[in-house]
């Protein structure tokens, strides 16, 4: 026997306590506003069943291959990121990818915060009978005048990011594994009942057929490309989180096979999202392009003409809270782990200190829906500027390096042996992913970028 110690010289921290818990967590980081927020509603506005069949396509082939590399960057070095990167090349600036990336996952949370913040004052308004009587008979209208009511979205927004501090400070197994492994499975039954409810619904045919049946028409470079961008966000992917996760995990496990049931996992719930969702819009005769606040204005309409609605609407948003906690506890975990490494004493003082800090970086994101709506950077509001800028360029840049790092600065035969550690696969497959990895996938994401540029 092999003594783990030795084969891990420098594991100082903790680890995942089993291998379904690293699967739920890194699965619960990529199943978030991405698959059950975004991909709806870019689906309904970017041509329904062929938008999602190219997402399928990229998550597929390049969101694994990447997923991948993090994980072999992560779990070979067994560090945060900005010391991992240190460690494989020394001497050099790559670590500069793991700031970037810290620093984008700081930007993300402080958005995605602000949207957890609305879901949590949905949820606890669901729980009071608060949403059941709109104005005017609108969701439209309630939505804009709960987002604008700086007070209410203002604690939910301090709210979702004090549970977020809570669970993280807790640390990997006592805090994120179990709060994912409690929240995941949960997701699931809830995602199943509503798809169950939603495909029974009159009509419900015509919202499947929208989200399946793939329009080729509707193809073009614009959809392509947020086809691409979404593959990658909903992965989380391009900012070093897998990198971090993974760096928890013991050297006995496949990563292919890990990397395999977290994209299997997303796959099925982007799927079950849609499911969930378009029945009931068609059903009712509701617009699915309704963009960004289709969950919030279209789907309390869906769920007040159904009979239980309120408690399935409740359900619902339990749901979304899960998905987005447990996305938010990786975007958080990279700052802590990155401070508290070589002393898990400050995990505590990093968890507050990023998590407060990100609240307060969230604050302008959160009033430019009501006193800052008038502030336009470039033409839109704050809260879209930072969205943009994280998923049009800071995403991309971030995902290109880790490409380029892991297929051009890790020896061929060390990422070999970590690629395919405790799996029977071999050459055929090493081979393959070097190819995706190191020039399919950064074409792909140059290509796009070029592209939103306005370059090409
Ligand atoms: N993947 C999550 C979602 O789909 C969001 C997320 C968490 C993320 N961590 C990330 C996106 C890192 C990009 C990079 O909602």
């Amino acid at each position: 026997m092999i003594d783990e110690k030795e084969m891990v010289p420098y594991m100082a921290g903790e680890q995942w306590k089993s291998k379904i818990g690293f699967i739920l967590a890194a699965a619960g980081s990529a199943i978030g506003l991405g698959a059950v927020w975004k991909l709806p509603y870019v689906a309904g506005t970017s041509g329904g069943g062929a938008f999602f069949l190219v997402f399928l396509v990229f998550t597929l082939l390049l969101g694994t291959s990447l997923l991948l590399a993090e994980f072999v960057i992560g779990r070979k070095t067994q560090k945060p990121p900005i010391q991992a990167y240190k460690e494989l090349a020394p001497g050099t600036p790559w670590y500069w990818v793991g700031i970037l990336g810290i620093i984008s996952s700081c930007l993300i949370l402080s958005f995605y915060a602000v949207v957890g913040g609305w879901i949590l004052t949905y949820f606890i308004r669901s729980l009071t009978g608060g949403l059941t009587d709109p104005p005017e008979g609108n969701y439209g209208i309630l939505f804009e005048s709960i987002i604008s009511n700086h007070w209410e979205v203002g604690a939910a927004h301090l709210g979702f990011i004090v549970i977020t501090i809570l669970i993280v400070q807790g640390g990997i197994q006592k805090g994120i594994e179990r709060a994912s492994s409690i929240m995941m499975p949960a997701l699931f039954i809830i995602f199943i009942v509503l798809v169950v409810r939603s495909l029974t619904l009159d009509g419900a045919m015509e919202g499947v057929r929208f989200f399946l049946q793939p329009d080729l028409d509707s193809l073009d470079g614009q959809t392509i490309l947020f086809a691409l961008g979404q593959a990658f966000f909903s992965l989380s992917l391009g900012v070093s989180i897998m990198v971090t996760y993974s760096s928890y995990l013991s050297k006995k496990e496949s990563l292919v096979r890990s990397a395999s049931s977290i994209v299997g996992l997303s796959i099925l719930i982007a799927f079950l999202s849609g499911l969930a969702i378009f029945p009931g819009v068609f059903a009712f005769d509701l617009e699915p392009n309704e963009g960004p606040s289709l969950i919030f204005t279209v789907l309390p309409a869906v769920f007040n003409e159904m009979a239980l609605g309120s408690l399935f609407f409740t359900l619902f948003l339990l749901l979304l809270l899960f998905a987005t906690l447990t996305s938010a506890f990786s975007l958080l975990e990279i700052v802590v782990s990155s401070v508290s490494h070589s002393n898990p004493g400050r995990r505590r003082i990093a968890a507050w200190a990023g998590g407060l800090g990100i609240f307060i970086l969230g604050i302008p994101s959160n009033l430019s829906y009501g006193l800052l709506s008038e502030w336009l950077i470039f033409g839109d509001i704050f809260f879209n500027q930072i969205d943009f800028l994280v998923s049009n360029i800071l995403l991309p840049v971030g995902a290109l390096c880790i490409a380029v790092f892991a297929s051009y600065f890790i020896k061929r035969s060390e990422l070999r042996e970590e690629l395919l550690r405790g799996s029977s696969l071999g050459s055929g497959f090493f081979s393959t992913w070097l190819v995706l990895i190191r020039y399919i996938t950064p074409l792909a994401i140059i290509a796009a970028f070029l592209h939103v540029l306005g370059v090409w």
